[in-house]
């Protein structure tokens, strides 16, 4: 944007009002102006209006999207976006452009707010070098005026000039093709009236250098002091109580630009310096940005966290978990939303999110990082406190399973362990190996641990976990110990295990994790099918497991594996985790698609002890843009049997639930 500031004018440090009185003869001052009668019956302007009135409008008194019909922004003195000259039909105020043969409303879809429409020189028009061009007429009282001029131009590139007041204030200023390019002149108004003429007295016989003209905006110049830095601060002010309200980011902002100007509104400073201070004040007061308050689940619909962000954890898990709170230092009980972060795209790291509702998040961070490169695997702070004693042969497997560029990261899910006092993190990692590029080539398991489940989460390694007995049928005999989609679930007795797809995402398998919840409670090798491990399944192809538990039965529900596309769900029972599960079919009702409602299950967990609600959490990826993928809420239903139904609904909540 090319902005020219012509001519600024500000009279020393007093008041405008007083200065320009004397100037126009206002007030019984002496009229020097020698000029006809009728001309001392013209008020002054702020003797009609006052400062404190004009600051929300930014003293606007006319803003012209001219040729256009529905306006973006007002100013003062007018009820249209644009109107051939006459009166206002609001404010009686006369205002408007000069009709001319060959002006040609033309609206421009390219082209946003006033850009989105102008005025063009008819083809075929004969050209007057001087005399051809926008006129337009601004009732207005005596005073100083900014008038901003803006084109927006689709053509080749062309100059145009700008008269106010007769005079010539804006010379062959060039305007390019769909560039905004403004010109702004402070002008002074003596006569009742300003007047703008839009042209190019260079144009000849070219109709390539005809002018165009998107709008005029007509500002009041007020005094830039002190005392209407205090009116701003006044203005503006946010009281204690409501400062809550606001986004932290956005609030720390407008408090940064408060401290500043209360600082300059106290001391000495130029008028160039409160202007920029009123007005970087006013923008701060107009970005705070409310914190959303959601008190159901819009199913399917943008969520965003106490910040205003997207929340990001996508194939995540939400549970109850025993956290330190930052103030008290007390242990209490949140709920903990971990998911993949997916604010870049396919790769990222884990996210948390806190909540004491399930309504409201907010984020903790990444509580797993991902990394740029090796080198600064060893440089970074952040990492060197995680790994400064991994060996090189580790530090190279961090890399291989972490890294922003090959690294797949799915799936987080996370365990408190007790005994340890430690928050584990188990996730599906993957990417290319020293034979595939895939990125599904490790096809493993990948471990992280952390004091706070805020992270930082220390990866530890990525394992292959275990594999098919000899005596049963292998469906992928040539990759061993795969793991994939996953889940975490702890029995009653405080046992966990992970639920993962296998050979190949043929088969589901749940394994047994040691007291610490950091590996299998047997290594691969000396494992006991039944005792160590399970196979569920084998060639049924499921993915993405929820694994809960209720009323003394145990549900597995599951996906089928059709990458980012949603696909039919099917959920299983069993009597003990590693007993016997029994297909149950697909708990939606009324799923005509058989999507899933449009979506893959990740986890299931109870969110109402009280009433006994479950809670299914399924992911609407979008894979055009995994960013913006969604996240499908609904709660479980059961009859007598135990049997499980997942009904949709666009929106709900708990409460409403509870007979
Ligand atoms: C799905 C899987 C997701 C992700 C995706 C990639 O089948 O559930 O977690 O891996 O494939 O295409």
């Amino acid at each position: 944007m090319l902005t020219m500031l012509l001519a600024m004018c500000l009279a020393g440090c007093g008041r405008q009002e007083d200065t320009q009185k004397a100037v126009d003869g206002q007030d019984g001052a002496k009229d020097l102006s020698g000029g006809p009668a009728e001309e001392k019956e013209i008020p002054f302007f702020w003797d009609i209006h006052t400062t404190q009135e004009l600051i929300p409008g930014d003293f606007l008194v006319y803003h012209v999207d001219c040729a256009g019909t529905e306006a973006d922004q007002l100013g003062l003195y007018q009820s249209s976006a644009d109107q051939e000259y006459g009166a206002d039909k609001a404010t009686g105020k006369m205002w408007g452009y000069q009709p001319r043969d060959y002006m040609e409303a033309v609206a421009d879809a390219s082209g946003e707010g006033a850009m989105s429409s102008r005025w063009e020189i008819r083809e075929g028009t004969e050209y007057d070098g001087e005399e051809t061009g926008f006129y337009y007429d601004f009732e207005l009282p005596s005073g100083e005026y900014e008038v901003t001029v803006g084109f927006y131009n689709p053509f080749s590139a062309r100059t145009v000039c700008v008269d106010l007041e007769g005079s010539c204030e804006v010379d062959a200023l060039k305007i390019l093709k769909y560039k905004l390019t403004e010109a702004v002149a402070t002008t002074r108004v003596t006569d009742g009236s300003l007047q703008v003429k839009v042209y190019n007295p260079d144009r000849g016989t070219d109709a390539m250098k005809d002018p165009v003209l998107s709008y005029i905006t007509i500002r009041a110049v007020p005094v830039y002091d002190s005392v209407l830095l205090q009116q701003y601060l006044e203005q503006m002010e946010v009281p204690p109580e409501e400062a809550g309200i606001y986004t932290a980011s956005t609030c720390q902002i407008y408090q940064e630009k408060r401290k500043e100007a209360l600082k300059l509104a106290e001391g000495e400073g130029k008028p160039e310096e409160y202007r920029k201070a009123c007005e970087e004040l006013k923008e701060a007061y107009e970005e705070l940005e409310e914190i959303k308050v959601y008190t159901t689940f819009q199913v399917g619909k943008r969520w965003t966290d106490d910040e205003g962000n997207l929340i990001q954890a996508h194939g995540g898990q939400v549970q109850k978990l025993p956290v330190r709170d930052k103030s008290t230092g007390e242990m209490v009980e949140k709920w903990w939303w971990v998911g993949e972060d997916k604010s870049a795209g396919y790769r990222g790291g884990i996210r948390a999110y806190s909540s004491d509702d399930l309504y409201n998040w907010h984020s903790e961070g990444i509580v797993m990082r991902n990394v740029d490169s090796r080198e600064q695997l060893e440089k970074e702070a952040y990492f060197q406190e995680l790994y400064g004693d991994y060996t090189e042969e580790q530090l190279d497997n961090v890399y291989a399973s972490l890294s922003s560029q090959t690294a797949v990261i799915e799936r987080p899910k996370m365990l408190y362990n007790e005994k340890t006092d430690m928050y584990v993190i188990w996730f599906h990692a993957d990417g290319p190996t020293a034979y595939s590029d895939s990125n599904y080539a490790a096809a493993s398991a990948g471990v992280a641990v952390s004091k706070n489940p805020n992270g930082p989460f220390r990866f530890i390694d990525r394992y292959r976990l275990n594999t098919c007995p000899e005596d049963q049928e292998d469906f992928y005999p040539q990759s061993k110990g795969m793991a994939r989609d996953m889940n975490l679930f702890v029995d009653e007795d405080g046992t966990a295990y992970i639920i993962y797809s296998s050979e190949e995402n043929l088969t589901l398998y749940i394994s047994k994790l040691n007291e610490e919840y950091t590996y299998l409670a047997t290594d691969p090798e000396k494992a006991v099918y039944g005792e160590d491990f399970i196979r569920l399944f084998p060639g049924a192809q499921r993915e993405a497991p929820a694994l809960f538990f209720r009323d003394g039965s145990y549900y597995l529900l599951t996906s089928g594996c059709t990458g980012w596309a949603p696909n039919q769900a099917r959920y299983y029972r069993a009597e003990s985790v590693l007993g016997d599960w029994v297909n149950c079919g697909d708990p939606c009702v009324g799923d005509d698609k058989r999507t899933t409602f449009d979506s893959q299950s990740t986890c299931v967990f109870l969110a109402d002890e009280e009433n006994g609600t479950y809670l299914y959490m399924g992911d609407r990826w979008n894979s055009e843009d995994l960013t913006n993928s969604r996240y499908i809420w609904l709660p479980v239903e059961f009859d007598e049997e135990g049997a499980m139904y997942l009904r949709y609904q666009e929106e709900w909540s708990l409460e409403a639930l509870t007979p």
